[in-house]
């Protein structure tokens, strides 16, 4: 089934807006995504009829915000094949997530000598929590390189996983390229030595349907605000049998059982890991953010967006002095297009494609080192969503080319 794009559109306020005297296209769907009335509804439904504190009241509001905050607890556990909803840890973000395990879990196991292997294609949140977890253990940081087209080489992988290895994180799809890396291959070998496997799903969960099952990952984290929730909320997913193992790494309330002057003793899961009053108002509003991706289905999401970026590959290589970084063909691939021109700087690009209301990110991606990897300190990157249509795809190509006429005249 097709997505009905119009109906969709008219479901996001902020898709009204003008930047100047056009209409915004948004294609910085990678950075954030925009957010439908549904959540921004769930929001001021909850601060404007039921706001109180969760698990600790006994008056009705207190009841039906924990009854809210755990059912969207329940949501984010079905959408992404989690049996127990105690496996599914509330964090700011994904970047709290990795940070959450590379503390909790790796300080507790990671020693000198041992290895951590991670992908090129990280995220600065998928590198910086293990090098610093390696700097403070004296454990050694391997990084799986590259091909030249843009994946992932899995025969490197195989001879970097060894008996040595004690994790692998893995961007399940690259925020700089789009390529859709074999996380379950990963997974497979991280297995096979005896290691584990975290999935970094922040630019997977919002776009394909995810089954931590099937994976078959001990751990897998995402932000709610690129898969239309609000900012300020994520999600860890851990293998409850290992969350049970780890160390709380945040003390505070709700996340002990008793606590006297001399000692605690810690919650059940996933409360453990949540010290503090948690952010009930985003939690719930990622509930109504997957109820909307559930309702479309994540396998017409998927498949729009599949065809969306064929035709902008295709719209792309009309463009002979810019070049696509990452795969140029739409297999293993997801919606996000990060392109160089031979002379027009990424800054200029993004700046002259603003004033003609078109929204897209520029610089290093928050991937320094795999960005550098190409050659260059920037680029300049489309992504698209549930929104987008191949007439914003063609007013990208037709802007890049006014803008090319501009500088290049
Ligand atoms: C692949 C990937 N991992 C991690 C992050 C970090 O997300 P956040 O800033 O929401 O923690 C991002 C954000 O762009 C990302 O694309």
């Amino acid at each position: 089934m097709t997505l009905d794009v119009s109906k969709i559109r008219a479901d996001f306020p902020i898709l009204q807006r003008k930047i100047g005297d056009n209409p915004l296209v948004y294609l910085d769907n990678a950075a954030t995504s925009q957010k439908p009335q549904q959540v921004i509804g769930a929001l001021t439904h909850y601060y404007t009829h039921y706001n109180a504190n969760v698990h600790r009241g006994v008056h009705t509001m207190s009841i039906e915000a924990t009854e809210a905050f755990e059912e969207a607890r329940k949501k984010v556990a079905r959408f992404i094949g989690a049996r127990e909803p105690e496996s599914i840890v509330w964090t700011r973000n994904i970047s709290e997530a990795i940070n959450l395990v590379a503390y909790s879990w790796g300080d507790t196991n990671i020693k000198s000598g041992d290895e951590i292997v991670v992908t090129a294609m990280e995220h600065h949140s998928g590198i910086v929590p293990w090098q610093q977890l390696a700097m403070r253990s004296g454990a050694e940081l391997k990084i799986i390189p590259r091909t030249e087209d843009g994946r992932l080489d899995m025969d490197a992988a195989g001879e970097l996983i060894t008996g040595k290895t004690k994790m692998v994180a893995a961007v399940q799809m690259s925020s700089v390229l789009g390529t859709v890396n074999d996380v379950k291959a990963l997974g497979k070998l991280a297995h096979d030595h005896g290691a584990l496997i975290l999935v970094d799903a922040a630019q997977s969960a919002p776009h394909m349907p995810i089954d931590v099952g099937d994976l078959d990952c001990d751990f897998l984290g995402f932000s709610a605000h690129k898969m239309l929730g609000p900012t300020g909320i994520g999600v860890l997913y851990g293998r409850p049998e290992l969350l049970e193992e780890m160390p709380p790494w945040m003390f505070g309330g709700d996340m002990i059982l008793t606590v006297s002057y001399e000692d605690a003793s810690w919650n059940d899961l996933p409360y453990k890991f949540e010290a503090g009053t948690p952010n009930i108002a985003d939690a719930i509003a990622t509930g109504a953010a997957i109820d909307y991706l559930s309702d479309l289905g994540m396998d017409n999401v998927l498949a729009h967006e599949h065809a969306l970026t064929e035709y902008a590959l295709s719209r792309f290589s009309e463009l002979e002095r810019v070049t696509v970084m990452g795969p140029t063909d739409t297999k293993d691939r997801g919606g996000i297009i990060s392109f160089m021109h031979d002379t027009i700087h990424p800054h200029d690009m993004g700046t002259a494609l603003d004033q003609m209301g078109i929204a897209i990110r520029t610089g290093h991606h928050c991937a320094m080192p795999l960005v550098r990897s190409y050659d260059v300190v920037a680029a300049a990157r489309a992504s698209f969503y549930i929104y987008n249509t191949q007439d914003e795809v063609d007013l990208l190509i037709d802007g890049l080319k006014q803008t090319e006429e501009y500088f290049l005249k």
